[in-house]
């Protein structure tokens, strides 16, 4: 059977063959039977903006893998640098390329100090650390002027390097200054995840040891939230990257689109969600209130999953061990007995409607101590490598600068009238 679709303008009759490569058709051939007809998607439902040989996600049958590794036993064996690097350059790394890599981040871990001083102090006191860093990310720019030059490989790596390393320190120094707190330094003997931790919560101590079940869970969180593929903040950052914007101003366009509760800000929607609901009592007049259309259920829902987010189930699984730390957040069995609820509820049912990735990373972050404004902090320290990933595949792919069509339903010409005359 050819691999082909026929696609016939019956206002002239003219035909054409498209080929379906890798499941797609291109739009060009299209084109070429109608010019001047375009495609309307909304949300683009069902646009492939970009072939990717980064993340392979299948939404139907519940499968995310990273350059072909699955993500459960990613999570189970890999660490989230060794993460960082399958992302970026395609393969897992072997030991010599690993040490490298390690040592690269730990020692770019600093910040200029006027980044610290004179910027992140310049903040009201109680500005979201969303806001922070999304800002701190662009400033950066303005440190790294050669970042401009997008075209040399050996300057990219520079620049990639330096937004893995220094997330974390300007992340933990927003939420320091937040709270009136001297600024740690980071520590080079420490892990990644452990360094941030370290960042947060050292007080006095001559050096911070956190816990390793919580360093661990931590480290598993980020390379959950890695990468998924075409989101909304890895498209900001294609499509910001498709001016030839340097990879820092990509970066915090894509912190933005990240920091919507439809998106990564759905972590911290959730735990509102659950104080709000605050007992079993209230469990099913809110879900009946959902399905009048007053609301929706955070940390349910995907575009792409429909069936249950694969990351969802290791995420529940560390939840038990960072439990058995931290002690059972309160307010766990009423997100299980609402994703009992919802699961055997048709509405629900019949749209696929699942807990995805935010249902319970929110209650894990908030029984290791962070505050709910922190948690899109921390899934945008995960999400860094898979943009920059994606960024820096779109500009070796040669992308066009990203432009897409409207359909105008606007009014029709018109005369101008006089402000006296109107
Ligand atoms: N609660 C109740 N109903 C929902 C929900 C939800 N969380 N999500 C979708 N629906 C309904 C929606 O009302 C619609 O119903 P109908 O067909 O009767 O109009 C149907 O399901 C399809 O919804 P949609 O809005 O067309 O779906 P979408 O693909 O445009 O939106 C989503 C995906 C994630 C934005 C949405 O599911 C949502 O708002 N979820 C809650 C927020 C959330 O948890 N976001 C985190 C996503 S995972 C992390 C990430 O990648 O950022």
């Amino acid at each position: 059977m050819p691999e082909t679709v026929t696609i016939t303008d019956n206002r002239t009759g003219e035909s054409v063959d498209v080929p379906i490569e890798n499941g797609g058709i291109p739009m060009s051939a299209i084109q070429k039977l109608m010019p001047g007809t375009w495609v309307l998607d909304p949300g683009f439902g069902g646009t492939a903006s970009t072939e990717s040989a980064i993340t392979d996600l299948d939404g139907i049958n519940g499968i995310l893998r990273y350059r072909g590794y699955p993500i459960e036993q990613l999570a189970e064996h890999s660490t989230f640098l060794e993460v960082c690097y399958l992302l970026l350059f395609g393969e897992l790394p072997n030991t010599e390329q690993m040490d490298a890599w390690v040592h690269d981040i730990t020692y770019h871990t600093f910040v200029h100090e006027n980044m610290r001083k004179r910027f992140m102090e310049g903040f009201h006191h109680d500005a979201h650390p969303m806001g922070m860093l999304m800002s701190a990310i662009a400033a950066l720019s303005t440190f790294y002027p050669e970042a401009k030059d997008i075209d040399d490989p050996a300057n990219r790596y520079k620049q990639i390097n330096r937004l893995i390393s220094k997330g974390p320190t300007i992340a933990a120094m927003a939420y320091r200054a937040s709270l009136g707190m001297p600024f740690n330094y980071p520590d080079n003997d420490l892990t990644y995840a452990e360094n941030f931790l370290s960042m947060m919560w050292k007080v006095a101590e001559p050096q911070y040891k956190p816990d390793p079940v919580l360093a661990r869970a931590l480290d598993i969180l980020l390379i959950l939230h890695a990468d998924h593929e075409q989101n909304c903040s890895t498209t900001t950052m294609r499509v910001v990257g498709s001016s030839h914007a340097d990879p820092y101003s990509a970066a915090a366009a894509a912190t933005g689109a990240l920091y919507g509760p439809r998106h990564g800000g759905a972590n911290e929607a959730v735990i509102h969600m659950l104080e709000e609901i605050g007992s079993y009592d209230n469990i099913e007049p809110f879900v009946e209130s959902v399905k009048a259309g007053e609301g929706r259920l955070m940390g349910f829902g995907h575009r792409v999953y429909k069936a249950y987010d694969p990351r969802a189930r290791i995420v529940k699984e560390q939840a038990d061990r960072v439990f058995e730390v931290t002690g059972k957040s309160p307010l766990l069995d009423i997100a299980l007995k609402l994703e009992e609820i919802a699961l055997s509820d048709d509405y629900f049912k019949s749209r696929n409607l699942y807990p995805n990735v935010d249902f319970y990373t929110g209650l894990i972050y908030q029984s290791m101590g962070f505050p709910l404004d922190m948690f899109t902090v921390l899934f945008t320290i995960g999400r860094m490598p898979g943009w920059l990933a994606h960024w820096q595949e779109s500009l070796e792919q040669g992308q066009r600068i990203s432009r897409p069509r409207q359909i105008y339903t606007g009014v029709d010409v018109r005369d101008y009238v006089p402000l006296d005359a109107r």
